[in-house]
């Protein structure tokens, strides 16, 4: 079951041609995508109308797809416009479309009912346009259920064990691993947010740089969006401030961040697309390249875990997790999902009487 009401991260806008079709498969809704001539990207059911071919199998005509089938002819409002052999194109056969809004990079689609599309839901990874960073993109598809890789980002208690030889790595010196449990996590109306300080080195730094008061916020966004801040500031900062966040112009010494997509395909596969960034003066592109490098590991460990444990749900005994403190933010996350596809079943289910 997935939360039909919300926008999910399709790609990046740059992966759309014009002139191609493209499939995405998005909470187990096949999709064929296409950017028209005028440049808007648009979005359909991957399922011709007529007998069920895949319209991405079809080629564009004047931003038309033609089905391969039997040749019918489908404007980009899902419109039937010809039948081959046929006078007139029947205003019943219709493709389903899908709103699609493009945005700070990412294309992002709306996967519920077309006229509840609430633009002001899509959450803002304005980020993504900052031009003083070094940008590194990246993706991964993992055979799990996108809940768990939620999970995951959402209880950073894992970064010390899953990532013991990179981004968790202990810093030399210290006797205990850095970990970071997430149990201060506040909800939001869409999702849940977290905000600490932390003080001493991070793994990422060299062994002889100067200890530094961390400040880490994040908000995560359904269906799962990630938006994570990383700021360093002079050590005794945080006293300073009596702990308190720090205004967004206290300068920083580093200043970093992370925007990351989490995207359904189906119960079992999901396409997680993410970013780094680092302010490009604090580091030499060189460095920058190192840590993304190191980054990019790290995501790879996170997968062959979480794929792990998605087969140990699957092929073990049936039975009831457990609960840590650390789980607190994917506790509220879940909660905050389970309520929003409450409240979409109820709505779908009023509409469903009422046009009874
Ligand atoms: S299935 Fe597409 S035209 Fe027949
Ligand atoms: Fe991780």
């Amino acid at each position: 079951m997935f939360l039909k009401s919300a926008w999910y991260v399709a790609g990046w806008t740059s992966e759309f041609e014009t002139g191609k079709l493209y499939t995405r498969r998005i909470i187990d809704e096949p999709l064929v995508m296409m950017r028209r001539e005028d440049g808007t990207l648009v979005a359909l059911e991957d399922r011709c109308p007529h007998r069920w071919a895949p319209l991405s199998l079809g080629r564009i005509e004047d931003d038309t797809i033609r089905c391969m089938y039997h040749g019918v002819r489908f404007g980009t409002n899902g419109r039937c416009v010809e039948v081959p052999g046929q006078a007139s194109a029947p205003g019943a056969l219709k493709a389903r479309t899908y709103p699609v809004v493009e945005r700070h990079q990412w294309a992002w689609i709306w996967m519920g009912e077309p006229e509840q599309a609430d633009m002001s839901l899509i959450p803002d990874v304005s980020l993504l346009d900052r031009e003083d960073v070094y940008m590194h993109r990246g993706e991964l598809n993992y055979a799990a259920n996108y809940n768990l890789i939620n999970d995951n980002l959402l209880d950073l208690s894992h970064v010390a064990f899953v990532h013991e030889k990179t981004i968790g790595r202990k810093v030399e010196g210290d006797d205990e691993p850095n970990v970071v449990t997430g149990a201060g996590a506040q909800p939001l109306p869409r999702g849940v947010s977290n905000n600490n300080w932390s003080i001493g080195r991070t793994a990422m730094q060299a062994p002889d740089a100067p200890i530094t008061d961390q400040w880490m916020w994040f908000s995560y966004l359904v269906p799962g969006i990630f938006i994570n801040h990383f700021r360093t500031y002079p050590a005794g900062t945080a006293e300073r401030l009596n702990f308190t966040e720090p205004s967004k112009d206290l300068e920083c010494i580093s200043d970093t961040f992370s925007i990351q997509a989490v995207t359904p395909l189906t119960e079992r596969s999901t396409r997680y697309i993410y970013s780094g960034a680092h302010r490009k003066t604090d580091m030499s592109p060189e460095a920058a390249a190192a840590i993304f490098g190191m980054v990019d590991e790290a995501f790879r460990e996170d997968t062959a875990m979480i794929e792990a444990q998605q087969r140990m749900i699957d092929t073990g005994p049936p039975g009831t997790m457990g609960w840590i403190q650390a789980d607190r933010g994917l506790s509220l996350f879940r909660k905050v999902l389970d309520q929003l596809s409450a409240e979409e079943r109820g709505a779908t289910a009023a509409r469903q009487t009422e046009s009874a």
